[in-house]
Formats: C-alpha cells, sequence, structure tokens
C-alpha cells in the first residue's frame, strides 16, 4: 500500500492504473469505512482511500479542532482491508491558496443538515469535486449513514458531468444497533448507553409506518418527546421522500426516516429507509 502526501506524486501513481475506486474518509476509521474499502473492491481494481479532514465542512465553533486523528492506526486498517493507496494530503496540499470557487449545493441540500450546519455541503461538494478531479476515479463509494450527503453527491455528479459511478453503501451499525461513527467516541458512558435509543425510535416509526399508519406528523413528534425526555436536545426527526428528501406526499412509497440530535455536546445522525 502507498501513502502519498501530494496530488503530483498521487496522479503520478494513478496514471497507468485503468480502473480506480474512491472511498473519501475524514480518517479515525472503523468497520463502517472498511465495509466501504470492501465493497470499492467490486468498482475498481485499483482502489484509493484519501484521508483528509476537510475544515471548509466544518462550522465555525464546531469539532473541527478536536476531531479524532489517528492516522498510523487508520492506515494499518486500510493496508489490512486490502487498499492499494492512501492519500492524505495536509490542508496547505489542499487549500494552498484560499478556496475562493464552491460549489453551490443542489436543493437536496437545503433542509434537514442544511438548515442546522450551514455552510456544510457546500464545504462537503466542494472538497468531493476536487477529490474526483485530483483522482478521477471511475467509482467512488459512499456510506447511507449520511443519507443526505450521497444525494448531494448523486447531484453533484449529475450536474457537473462528472462521470463517475457512486456506489451508496448500507450503514454499519453496533451490535446494539447504533451506527458507527468517528463522533462515538465523544460519548460518556452514560451517553453511550443512551445513545441507541436514536435508532431505536427510527425502528419504532419504521415499524409503524410498514404496518399502515400514515400519521407521520404524529410519529415523528412522539419521537422527538421521547429523546428529548431522556435528555437529548432534539434538530429533527423528519419521514422524507428518499430521493427529493421532501415531505411524502401520499402515494410516495419510498421513504427514508432521518434525524439528528445532541447528547451532551456530541451531534448525531441516523436514518432508516421504509417502504410503504
Ligand atoms: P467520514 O465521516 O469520515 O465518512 C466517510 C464515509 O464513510 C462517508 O461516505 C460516510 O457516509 C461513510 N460512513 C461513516 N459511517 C458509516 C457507517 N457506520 N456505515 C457505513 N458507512 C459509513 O463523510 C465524510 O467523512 C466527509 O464528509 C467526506 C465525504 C470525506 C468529505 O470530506
Amino acid at each position: 500500500m502507498d501513502v502519498i502526501h501530494t496530488i503530483e506524486h498521487l496522479r503520478a501513481r494513478l496514471k497507468s492504473e485503468p480502473s480506480i475506486a474512491l472511498v473519501p474518509t475524514m480518517g479515525n476509521l472503523h468497520d463502517g469505512h472498511i465495509s466501504l474499502v470492501d465493497l470499492a473492491k467490486r468498482h475498481g481494481r485499483c482502489i484509493v482511500t484519501s484521508v483528509f479532514v476537510n475544515r471548509l465542512q466544518f462550522e465555525a465553533g464546531g469539532d473541527f479542532d478536536r476531531y479524532p486523528r489517528t492516522f498510523p492506526a487508520d492506515c494499518a486498517k486500510l493496508e489490512e482491508a486490502g487498499a492499494h493507496v492512501v492519500f492524505a494530503p495536509d490542508e496547505r496540499e489542499m487549500y494552498p491558496t484560499t478556496q475562493e470557487i464552491a460549489i453551490t449545493p443542489p436543493k437536496v441540500a437545503e433542509a434537514l443538515e442544511g438548515e442546522h450546519r450551514p455552510g456544510h455541503f457546500q464545504g462537503v461538494a466542494t472538497v468531493v469535486a476536487k477529490l474526483f478531479n485530483i483522482v478521477a476515479p471511475d467509482a467512488a463509494v459512499f456510506g447511507k449513514k449520511d443519507y443526505q450527503q450521497l444525494r448531494v453527491i448523486r447531484e453533484l455528479v449529475a450536474q457537473l458531468d462528472f462521470g463517475i459511478e457512486i456506489v451508496a453503501a448500507e450503514t454499519i451499525r453496533e451490535p446494539d444497533g447504533l451506527a458507527m461513527s468517528s463522533r462515538n467516541g465523544y460519548l460518556t458512558r452514560e451517553e453511550r448507553a443512551q445513545a441507541v435509543r436514536l435508532p431505536q425510535n427510527l425502528r419504532r416509526i419504521g415499524d409503524a409506518v410498514e404496518k399502515g399508519n400514515a400519521d407521520f406528523a404524529r410519529l415523528t413528534q412522539e419521537a422527538e418527546a421521547d429523546l428529548a425526555r431522556h435528555g437529548w436536545r432534539v434538530d429533527y426527526v423528519a419521514l422524507r421522500n428518499r430521493t427529493t428528501l421532501a415531505p411524502p406526499g401520499p402515494d410516495d412509497r419510498e421513504l427514508v426516516l432521518l434525524a439528528a440530535a445532541w447528547l451532551g455536546n456530541t451531534r448525531l445522525i441516523d436514518n432508516l429507509e421504509i417502504t410503504r
């Protein structure tokens, strides 16, 4: 496995690769990330994983400075997973001058995370566009864990004609159901015990909707109230159309339930696809 820090070296390394699959990450890798690497193997011969904590997508006062950086351990996991190249630029390599040009995110970015994290998807879309230009992959793998991000990336590729196949990976969970996330490491023991309530509430709504309950507003409000009662600060629990992420019409069958909520200083997100 080659660990490469500059764009010039990376381009030289990838020049004669016939097919490349990219897995973009911010490091602190867990089994969720590794499942993306495994899936990437089916979509390209050379697997490139990028590790870059992208300041542009963190809001002022966010957790950029305390975001966990565990590069040696990440490389060990990637080597074991069979990645061929790790691209780990520093900030000067990715942003040698002020990044004045930015991607305006599509409509699908406006609600939900877009409302609660202004500027976040602009930062994500901009760095992902840069990574696509740097790596020039045939395919790129993204997790459904960040459901709205995946929708934004699909629009980015379609609307700017990147010609890259976007592959979606299922969410990998801890045995109790909590979605794996680098931010889970921030949780105290008490908070970690409480965290499972987020997927549990999504499951409860999902079961009710699949059984025919169509009172979406009430179901999501009950989940928000349950979380609040147990000390959470809820940003949203919302049932949406899976493609547009707009509130579902009466005939929409392919839905996704999305949630974001805080336990102490840690913000967790999760989602569940529902078919009715
Ligand atoms: P990061 O949070 O490191 O996630 C990298 C990729 O791993 C994303 O596609 C994310 O959806 C996926 N992922 C995270 N947790 C997962 C889980 N439990 N199961 C399956 N996949 C999971 O997302 C980012 O980084 C950044 O925004 C990035 C796209 C790299 C741009 O900076």
